[in-house]
């Protein structure tokens, strides 16, 4: 072999090592660029926790026409929802938005009663079944895999809504961290924290071209057991989400 035939294939080694340790690198290093792809893939799940795409902050349709254009909307198709646009309907409603934890909606003293859960019944990357969000971490935490749309729909007083949603959102709310701080008016708070919060998701699902509607109509004991999301909870509001 001369020289000139060695160095050719020490080059074609050298060539080959640095392919495949780039190739390893990219395979071993968690993907944390996951959040910003346009088309997220399927949610990651480690220990029943899914790692929700980034909210968007900066989406298309004006204020003042998602405002003019919401509707209660009652009927949807049976289109799936996707997980970016279950991430963002979190976000409007509690997603933490500065560095103190402060979130989308306000919050007396910053107590933040209110805890987001969801019933996933036709969601891309997710189960049957009921989840709670994280709003620090952007994540849902599987509770349960369950199929509760029937009871559900029954402990709301037969609304179809319930039936037909790709997902309901569930808005509980725990009294205590406010009332600790401002006793009986603290109820008063958490109440006005609920419409806060609920009216960011109704704006947020018009400006997605989604439809809902806010359930105040149902037997709350009942809804509580089918939901069995522990004695601190209480259940304020439901809102079905649905592709008109
Ligand atoms: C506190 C509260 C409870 C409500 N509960 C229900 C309900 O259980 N079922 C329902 O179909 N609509 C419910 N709604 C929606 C109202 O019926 C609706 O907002 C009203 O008809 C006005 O229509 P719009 O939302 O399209 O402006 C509720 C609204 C509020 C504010």
């Amino acid at each position: 072999m001369n020289i000139l035939t060695k160095i050719f294939l020490i080059f074609i080694l050298l060539a080959l090592v640095a392919i495949l340790f780039t190739l390893g690198s990219r395979i071993l290093t968690p993907g944390t660029n996951n959040l910003d792809m346009e088309t997220p893939g399927p949610a990651i799940e480690n220990n029943g926790m899914h790692q929700l795409p980034q909210p968007n902050t900066d989406g298309t349709m004006s204020l003042e026409k998602a405002l003019s254009q919401r509707r209660s909307v009652r009927s949807y198709t049976h289109e799936s929802l996707s997980l970016s646009q279950l991430s963002q309907l979190l976000w409007a409603a509690q997603g933490i938005t500065s560095e103190r934890g402060f979130r989308t909606a306000p919050s007396a003293g910053a107590t933040f009663p209110l805890e987001m859960f969801v019933v996933a019944q036709n969601v891309s990357g997710l189960g049957k079944g009921i989840y709670h969000y994280h709003p620090h971490e952007n994540q849902l935490e599987l509770l349960r895999e369950a199929d509760v749309s029937e009871a559900l729909f029954r402990a709301c007083l037969s609304q179809s809504m319930i039936l037909d949603a790709a997902a309901v959102l569930v808005f509980a709310a725990i009294f205590e961290r406010t009332t600790n701080r401002y006793g009986e008016r603290g109820e008063r708070y958490v109440y006005n924290e609920i419409g806060h919060a609920s009216q960011n998701v109704h704006l947020q699902v018009e400006s997605l071209g989604l439809g809902t509607v806010v359930i105040g109509a149902y037997r709350d004991q009942e809804v509580e057991e089918v939901l069995e999301l522990g004695e601190e909870y209480r259940v304020l509001y439901l809102m079905p989400v649905g592709k008109p």
